[in-house]
């Protein structure tokens, strides 16, 4: 099924020392869902940018994005009124459960689980979303996070989202959790889950070539029926239980 289409930008704002939100627009996107992604294809590059979708209003889809290198600089000079290329969405989703949830974010990892809130909160389901930046330069404005933490203490309580999560989950009492953000803080929130014995979901991040599981280039380990396989993040992913992951 083709699924490249000709998307409008709607807004493009800087929304933190190093992050931009862009909205753009395209029927075919009004079912995305939290936990997928769209891949841009930037002027002059091979490869396609993958990125988590952060927000959805009836098909105008936004994307939260740190500037890196050519492909990101390329989507921050965009203009409002541009058409550009984007295919997906790609990927599966959160699976959402009526449980009482906690949402973590930590770093641009904000984005997918800022939606998944929005989602959570539609259909009336308890959340709290806890989410880390290095310092206050570096939080987004306009995402609606309940407890922000910064490394240096700058803005919100001082430390990594890590710190606080066992005290969280001894109060808040959580019947599951959802997280998306770096590597090792996936791992941990995947052991603490297991040491509480709490669901998580997380969404990981591979680099990527294709984006739709051809050419194997973000395959990770997971457990499947008491054997270790193999999982593409693109296609198989993003979205993973903690537990089933091998680390
Ligand atoms: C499923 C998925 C969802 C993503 N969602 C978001 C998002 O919501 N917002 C966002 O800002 N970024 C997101 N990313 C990362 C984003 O795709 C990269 O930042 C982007 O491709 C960089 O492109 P570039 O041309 O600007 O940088 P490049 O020139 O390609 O790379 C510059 C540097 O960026 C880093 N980088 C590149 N690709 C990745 C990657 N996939 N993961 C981590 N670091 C990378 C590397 O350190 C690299 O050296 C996501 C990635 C995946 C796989
Ligand atoms: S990026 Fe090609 S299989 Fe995932």
């Amino acid at each position: 099924m083709k699924k490249i289409y000709k998307a409008k930008v709607e807004k493009i704002e800087q929304v933190s020392k190093t992050s931009y939100f862009i909205e753009i627009k395209a029927d075919e996107f009004v079912n995305v869902e939290a936990g997928q992604f769209v891949s841009i294809y930037c002027e002059g590059l091979t490869l396609r940018r993958p990125f988590s979708v952060c927000s959805n209003d009836n098909g105008k889809i936004g994307v939260l994005f740190k500037e890196r290198g050519k492909g990101t600089k390329y989507i921050k000079s965009l203009q409002v009124g541009d058409l550009i290329d984007v295919a997906g969405p790609f990927g599966n989703t959160f699976d959402i459960q009526n449980k009482k949830a906690l949402l973590v974010g930590a770093g641009i990892g904000a984005a997918p689980i800022s939606y998944l809130k929005s989602k959570l909160n539609e259909k009336g389901i308890e959340n709290f979303f806890i989410s880390g930046f290095l310092n206050k330069e570096e939080v987004p404005q306009g995402m609606q996070i309940d407890m922000v933490c910064t490394d240096d203490g700058s803005y919100g309580e001082k430390g990594s989202v890590i710190n606080y999560l066992g005290v969280l989950i001894n109060d808040y009492q959580p019947e599951i959790i959802y997280a998306c953000g770096p590597h090792i803080v996936l791992k941990l929130i995947a052991q603490l889950g297991e040491q509480y014995g709490i669901e998580t979901q997380v969404a990981m991040e591979k680099v990527m070539a294709c984006g739709i599981g051809v050419c194997r280039g973000c395959v990770i380990d997971i457990k499947k029926d008491g054997k270790v396989v193999n999982a593409t993040v693109c296609k198989d992913g993003p979205v993973f239980k903690g537990s089933e992951i091998v680390w």
